[in-house]
């Protein structure tokens, strides 16, 4: 995003984070970067992850129509946003925004501001480049559950190779089979891409572990992928 100078940062933490051994540690890098830097300011976006998986699928074997199910993940991602709130002590507070409005309003007096899904019909990557683009951030950072963008996925073929740069275009056909159904969009759903391309938000994809969020917050990237314009 070209205009921004400001030193926000946008940080959407995998689902699958919760519920992990490496949560504690990821605030702690969270808390370590922000003590470290005074005028950060993080938007983090938090990810429903295994348990919006569980509630989406007994509603779906119970009928749920696409947008129900859109909800319950909305709700869930919201539990976690308020557990990543509430282990994050001063630097935040306890309620998590439900609309763009109220986040930015938060965000003028709050150097921390968690929230989870916002939307049906997108996902929570989705909701970090919406932000991004609301608050002007500096960059935007999906840190995931793989090490960025790779040829093929890297979870199912052992011949994957993460590629270092990528243009929204060639992004969007390398997830050209993503599906658009509750709880199953995956490392940028297309409405995050179009979002992304739109404003030219510099977006990294960074796997979610400790370390490398740390460095990531303070502007070093480690490996995954960055997001390049044309
Ligand atoms: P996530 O985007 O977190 O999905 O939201 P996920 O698959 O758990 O992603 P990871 O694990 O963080 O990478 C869970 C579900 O909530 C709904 C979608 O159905 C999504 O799959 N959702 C979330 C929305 O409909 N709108 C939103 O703004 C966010």
């Amino acid at each position: 995003m070209t205009s921004s100078n400001n030193k926000i940062v946008v940080l959407k933490l995998s689902g699958s984070l919760f519920f992990s051994e490496s949560f504690e540690r990821v605030v702690e890098a969270i808390k370590a970067a922000l003590l470290e830097t005074p005028e950060l300011k993080v938007v983090l976006i938090a990810g429903g992850g295994a348990k919006a998986r569980e509630y989406i699928k007994i509603a779906a074997e119970a009928s749920a129509d696409q947008a129900t199910l859109d909800e319950i993940g909305i709700m869930v991602s919201r539990i976690n946003a308020m557990i990543v709130a509430s282990s994050l002590g001063e630097f935040t507070m306890r309620r998590v925004p439900e609309t763009l409005g109220e986040l930015v309003e938060s965000l003028s007096t709050i150097r921390v501001i968690v929230i989870g899904g916002l939307y049906p019909g997108q996902s929570t990557n989705a909701v970090g480049a919406l932000v991004a683009e609301k608050v002007k951030a500096r960059r935007f950072i999906n840190a995931t559950d793989v090490d960025g963008v790779h040829t093929k996925d890297p979870r199912k073929f052992k011949e994957a190779t993460r590629i270092e740069r990528v243009t929204p275009r060639r992004l969007g056909k390398i997830m050209g089979g993503e599906s658009m159904r509750a709880g199953a969009y995956d490392l940028m759903d297309p409405v995050a891409l179009k979002l992304v391309e739109r404003s030219k938000i510099e977006t990294w994809i960074i796997k979610c572990e400790p370390k490398i969020i740390g460095s990531a917050l303070l502007g070093k990237r480690v490996g995954g992928t960055e997001i390049i314009f044309d």
